[in-house]
């Protein structure tokens, strides 16, 4: 079988690298790819936000099965583009991605069908907004409409604060059209829960918890970022909790999406605040978390590319998704600077052996060499028996790969191990 994945990113590395384990493919294609991603799959110069350029490339390469996982192509639309050409496909289509696409439509989602949520307003002018934060209770949360990599979400300490986080956002533009609209929320409060699940659109399996590290610096100190370093299971997961998770947030939310006639199929990530009140959602988005695939597939027994197609199909309910009981680790090397600036083109180097534990994020190839070419670039994740065991050999492990001006958060599990 021929796969084709759309993105370039260390996710798409941990997704390629499982679905090799399957001896039905035969090639496997990214789009764009990265200089690490190729030793593993066949990199092809055309951007994840090319829709022309990714359909016609699976055209005329007689694709089977296309795998899309980052957010633009999916709100772009590719997966109704490549099913149009008869290409079947993993990912939801753009009416269903909207789930991440608009925070408003997200929370007004939840207000709807009862979904625990922060509580919120949805301002559309700067002036509505403005006389709002002035006498709101603080700390509040300002979040952009749209996507925003990551960047989108600012906490306000003081009603100034929240204000200036209006301007930044509406007047400003700072995320340009994703700032049209705003929504203003409830400061929750509570340890953090990433979890992924695969859907049908009729059947939801949670694959294992994870814990995110999203800000740049040790202590959650610093600006948020893409990710820093993932944990899993999460220890705040507990049995009682997954269980009111299903029942509460998982299950009433695929199916209130069938309701609105956006049947959600693919990934859907559940990011999951739990609160004195119980779990509630902070976001979702509409593709496997990265970093949080990085430690979520190596745990994964089942085959994942038979998975995907049966979340495609409508079968999910017919295949095996097994876990192993084990914990994992990664922790992100960055270059340092991000997530703000920072530079590039460094040579980087890792022992032979460790190539298995490596996820390439931002690299590109220079002259047959691995140079860095991103502010994360490489994920290093470990499985062991216990997380202390998995923290230690992922921590080994970001010493044995150097390059300049290499930067890692050194507290990677510290939460996790502490819980
Ligand atoms: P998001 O991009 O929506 O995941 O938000 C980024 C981060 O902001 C989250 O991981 C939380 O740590 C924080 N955050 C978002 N919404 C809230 C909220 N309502 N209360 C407290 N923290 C929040
Ligand atoms: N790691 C958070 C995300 O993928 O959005």
């Amino acid at each position: 079988m021929k796969i084709l994945v759309v993105g370039g990113g260390g996710r798409e590395h941990a997704v390629i690298k499982k679905i090799k384990e399957n001896s039905a493919v035969t090639e496997i294609f990214a789009l764009p790819g990265n200089g690490g991603i190729a030793r593993d799959a066949t990199c092809v110069g055309i951007k994840a936000t090319d829709i022309d350029g990714i359909a016609e490339f699976a055209v005329s390469n007689r694709i089977d099965y296309a795998i899309v996982t980052p957010d633009d192509p999916l709100c772009l639309g590719a997966v109704d583009r490549l099913t149009a050409e008869g290409i079947p496909c993993f990912g939801p289509v753009a009416a269903a991605a909207i789930i991440e696409g608009s925070k408003v439509f997200a929370k007004n989602l939840m207000r709807k069908y009862n979904i625990p949520t922060a509580e919120y307003e949805v301002f559309e002018s700067p002036e509505d907004a403005l006389r709002y934060v002035a006498d709101c209770p603080v700390p509040t949360v300002i979040k952009a409409d749209g996507l925003a990599l990551g960047k989108g979400v600012i906490i306000a300490n003081t009603r100034e604060e929240a204000s200036d986080a209006v301007r930044t956002i509406m007047e400003d533009r700072k995320f340009g059209k994703s700032g049209d609209k705003i929504v203003v929320e409830e400061f929750l409060t509570g340890p953090e829960v990433s979890v992924l699940a695969f859907t049908d659109g009729k059947t939801v399996v949670p694959m294992v918890s994870s814990m995110d590290h999203k800000r740049a610096l040790d202590g959650d100190r610093g600006p948020n970022t893409g990710g820093m370093g993932t944990i899993a299971p999460n220890p705040y997961y507990t049995e009682a909790v997954a269980a009111e998770c299903m029942e509460r947030i998982f299950l009433p939310t695929v199916d209130a999406m069938n309701r609105e006639g956006r049947t959600f199929k693919g990934c859907l990530y559940f990011g999951l605040m739990i609160t004195p009140k119980g779990p509630k959602v902070i976001e979702y988005n509409c593709r496997f978390g990265d970093p949080e695939t990085q430690v979520v597939l190596p745990l994964l027994k089942s085959d994942l590319l038979g998975i995907m197609m049966a979340c495609t199909n409508g079968t999910l309910a017919d295949v095996p998704v097994v876990f192993d009981d084990k914990c994992a680790a990664c922790v992100i090397l960055a270059s340092k600077g991000y997530p703000e600036k920072y530079d590039k083109g460094f040579p980087i180097t890792f022992p032979e052996e460790l190539s298995d534990n490596i996820f390439v994020a931002g690299a590109a190839l220079s002259e047959g060499r691995l140079v860095t070419s991103g502010g994360r670039v490489i994920a290093v994740t470990e499985v062991a028996d216990t997380l202390r065991e998995a923290v230690d050999k992922a921590y080994r492990d970001a010493g044995l790969v150097e390059f300049e001006n290499k930067y890692f958060r050194r507290d990677i599990g510290q939460k996790a191990l502490d819980a």
